[in-house]
């Protein structure tokens, strides 16, 4: 397989700048000969002190969202031009938590990925379906249509700086992980999509993220599979201790 692993760290509304400093220190130290490709995604607040640690090392700087507009009075929201200012070089967007409990919808979320695209942003575009649409055999079609629509009017030479991160809502954040098999078959989809938008090269090439209690005794399971091309992690990337072995696995 021609893509290289992607490991990243989504540390959701955790941690005090001291906190954040400790943890991207040590990740620093011990991801320095790790083979595979890193990010970490502190939350806004911890954005400029963790820039600082992990400037011109082999570990991105992400962002958990951003805003859709550039500026203006959008009280509470972030801009990618601020994000810029601070170093920041992706952006997560479309995470099950912002779709659902704050009620973001594609549109939203595809603007917001073509405003981080224009300014230059690596993007994680997070898809994924909940329990009951699962059950009801929906899985394939809502993560088709929440890809779909994250990507319209993504151009292909800008499909270079997505990543799809599936997430089954069931998953996060429950100790419930999809089987290797399951995850596999909703990735294998997720690429034939791309595929239908992009053309084969760019569905061959696209990293394709698997998050949803990912922890050091299943990652390794995880992304041996052929469409399993790396992990968001959240609960476990709040610690060097479970965030290593995942990043550090193979
Ligand atoms: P989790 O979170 O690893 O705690 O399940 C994953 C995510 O929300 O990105």
């Amino acid at each position: 397989m021609s893509r290289s692993y992607y490991i990243a760290g989504n540390w959701k509304m955790h941690k005090t700048r001291a906190e954040a400093a400790e943890l991207a220190t040590a990740l620093v130290k011990e991801l320095r000969d790790g083979k595979h490709k890193y990010l970490v995604a502190p939350t806004f607040t911890a954005l400029e002190t963790v820039g600082a640690i992990v400037k011109r090392t082999n570990i991105l700087l992400g962002a958990q969202n951003c805003a859709a507009e550039e500026q203006g009075a959008h009280t509470g929201e972030v801009s990618v031009l601020q994000l810029k200012d601070l170093g920041v070089q992706a952006v997560i967007l479309g995470h099950s938590e912002r779709r659902h409990t704050y009620k973001e919808d594609d549109a939203l979320i595809n603007k917001k990925v073509k405003l981080a695209l224009k300014h230059g942003f690596e993007v994680i575009l997070c898809v994924g379906e909940l329990l009951e649409e699962r059950e009801a055999g929906k899985a394939e079609a809502v993560c088709e249509t929440q890809t779909v629509k994250g990507l319209e009017g993504v151009t292909a030479e800008e499909l270079s700086k997505i990543t799809i991160a599936y997430e089954p809502v069931w998953a996060i954040g429950t100790g419930k992980t999809a089987t290797p098999e399951d995850a596999d078959a909703i990735h294998a989809y997720i690429r034939k999509v791309v595929g239908k938008l992009y053309g084969a090269d760019a569905a061959e090439k696209i990293i394709i993220q698997y998050g949803g209690s990912v922890k050091a005794d299943n990652a390794a399971l995880l992304m041996a599979k052929e469409n399993i091309d790396g992990a968001l992690v959240g609960g476990a990337a709040l610690k060097p201790d479970t965030f290593v072995p995942i990043a550090k696995f193979g």
